[in-house]
This record gives structure tokens, C-alpha cells and sequence, in this order.
């Protein structure tokens, strides 16, 4: 094996989809380290939701492997491990932001039990912990303790998200997939999101893959930017590489905001 993969977080090779005919991603590799904040960047339609979808096995690859170093320091080989082991990699070591808080917190339960939950999925089962847990994950994320019996619903866009945070990180995953983490909120809420992710992400040294088809997002949070075009990988590189001095006139583009929505 070369040495380099040997401190590999996530080795991703040659992953494509297909939707029938229509092309999704197509023959995408790379390494992902421990720690390591990684931007998917592209305009609409260019197959970042379909290749994060794929990377965290939410949906099947036409083609390709993804390797995953667990916690025993041995790499699983994400599609061939059986669907528990999964399920549980995605409760314990893993998060995943959506877009719409809606589709990652239960709308009709508490704040509380929306973070005390995934507690209890990992084997916690002492409800004065729990709530103990959830009272100071849902600080850490700017939402006052006397909203803890509140329903999300009842939740503001921003404060839906950062409780989506909060359930997510409250078992100390390694690895975070957040689809367009800030799409949905308005421009002064993004970048207090923003302010507070970058921060998590720096205190607990979380890998996270963040696509956005907004560089600033880009900017602010990621080590490295992968650009995507039509299904393929255009350009990567660190990002102020990337953004500061792009190599793909299509990149350029993007960065001179043409392209951007
Ligand atoms: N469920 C699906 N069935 C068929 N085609 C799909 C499906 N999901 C995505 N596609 C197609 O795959 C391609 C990539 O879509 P994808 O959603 O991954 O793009 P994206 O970069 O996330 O776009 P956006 O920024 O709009 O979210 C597009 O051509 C899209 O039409
Ligand atoms: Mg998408």
C-alpha cells in the first residue's frame, strides 16, 4: 500500500452513478485525512449530492470502492460490509447535516429528545445523563436550556440547524457529511452558523465533506476544495490555492461568480 493512504480517514476510488443513463458522478478517487475539512464545490446539477450520497452510502455506487479507516485502525470497505454495520458507523462515528433540518431532526419530539436520542442509539440509557448531555450540547450550539422541552417545529431555520448540529455531534463522530449546510437560511444566520461550525469542527478535530456550491462556505470552513463539473472532478487543491490561483477556466469562472448563484 502507499505509505501516504496509510493515515487515510476515507479512501474513495474510481466511485461513479449512474440514474439509468443520466450520469451522476463519474470515476471520482480521493483520500480524505483525520481532521480534515474537504469543499465540494460546483454549479447546480454537477453531482455533489450524488457523490456525498455515495461516499456515506446512502445510496449505492454503479461503480467503485470506498474504504473507511474504523476505530480499531482497520480499514471496512464501506459497500461490502453488511447494512448493521453500517447503521451503526452512521449512529456512532459518523454525522450527517442536511439542507432542511426537517429531514435530519424529528419535528414532533423535543429539542431534548432529538439529541438525547442518538445518546441512547449508542447505549446510554441513564435519563438524568442524557439530559444532562443534551442540556450542554444544546448550549454549545446557542439554543437556551428553557427551549429543551420545545418541539422543533416551534424552532426558528437557524435554530433548527444548529440543533441538527448538536444531535449529530453529541456522540463524538470523526466524520461529518453536511449537504449545503447554510442553503436554506437567510445571509446574517448563515454566518453565524457558519462562525459556530467552523468552530466545532476546530475544537473536536472533525473531518467533515461539506458541499456547497457557495465559495465563501468553501472558504470559510474547508482545507481543500474538490470543483465538480458534469460528474467529474475538474480541479482540486488546497483552498486558497483553488480560489486565489484556479487552474480550470471553468474554475476561474466559477470564482470570477459568473457561474454563481
Ligand atoms: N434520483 C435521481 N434520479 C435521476 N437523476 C438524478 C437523481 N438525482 C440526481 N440526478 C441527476 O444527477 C446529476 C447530478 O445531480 P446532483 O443532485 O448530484 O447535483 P448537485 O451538484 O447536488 O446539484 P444541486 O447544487 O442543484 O443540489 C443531475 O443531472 C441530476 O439530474
Ligand atoms: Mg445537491
Amino acid at each position: 500500500m502507499n505509505p501516504e493512504h496509510q493515515n487515510s480517514l476515507l479512501k474513495v476510488s474510481g466511485v461513479s452513478k449512474f440514474y439509468g443513463t443520466r450520469p451522476g458522478c463519474l470515476d471520482v478517487s480521493f483520500d480524505l485525512y483525520p481532521g480534515e475539512v474537504l469543499a465540494i464545490v460546483g454549479e447546480s446539477g454537477s453531482g455533489k449530492t450524488t457523490l456525498l450520497n455515495c461516499i456515506s452510502t446512502r445510496l449505492m455506487p454503479t461503480a467503485g470502492t470506498v474504504e473507511y479507516r474504523m476505530r480499531n485502525g482497520r480499514f471496512g470497505d464501506l459497500y461490502r460490509m453488511s447494512e448493521a454495520e453500517r447503521r451503526m458507523l452512521m449512529r456512532t462515528d459518523w454525522g450527517f447535516v442536511h439542507q432542511n433540518p426537517a429531514d435530519g431532526l424529528r419535528m414532533t419530539v423535543s429539542a431534548g429528545a432529538n439529541v438525547g436520542e442518538r445518546l441512547m442509539a449508542v447505549g446510554n440509557r441513564h435519563y438524568g445523563d442524557i439530559r444532562q448531555t443534551a442540556t450542554k450540547w444544546l448550549d454549545r450550539v446557542e439554543i437556551s436550556e428553557d427551549r429543551i422541552d420545545d418541539q422543533p417545529r416551534a424552532f426558528s431555520g437557524g435554530m433548527r440547524q444548529r440543533l441538527q448540529i448538536a444531535r449529530n455531534l453529541v456522540t463524538g463522530p470523526r466524520l461529518v457529511f453536511m449537504d449545503e449546510p447554510t442553503g436554506g437560511l437567510d445571509v446574517s444566520v448563515q454566518a453565524r452558523l457558519l462562525d459556530l461550525v467552523r468552530g466545532l469542527v476546530n475544537d473536536l478535530g472533525l473531518a467533515a465533506i461539506v458541499v456547497t456550491h457557495d465559495l465563501a462556505v468553501a472558504r470559510l470552513l474547508s482545507h481543500r476544495i474538490m470543483v465538480m463539473k458534469d460528474g467529474h472532478v475538474i480541479e482540486q487543491g488546497l483552498t486558497d490555492r483553488v480560489l486565489d490561483d484556479p487552474r480550470e477556466p471553468y474554475t476561474q469562472l466559477l470564482v470570477s461568480s459568473i457561474l454563481q448563484v
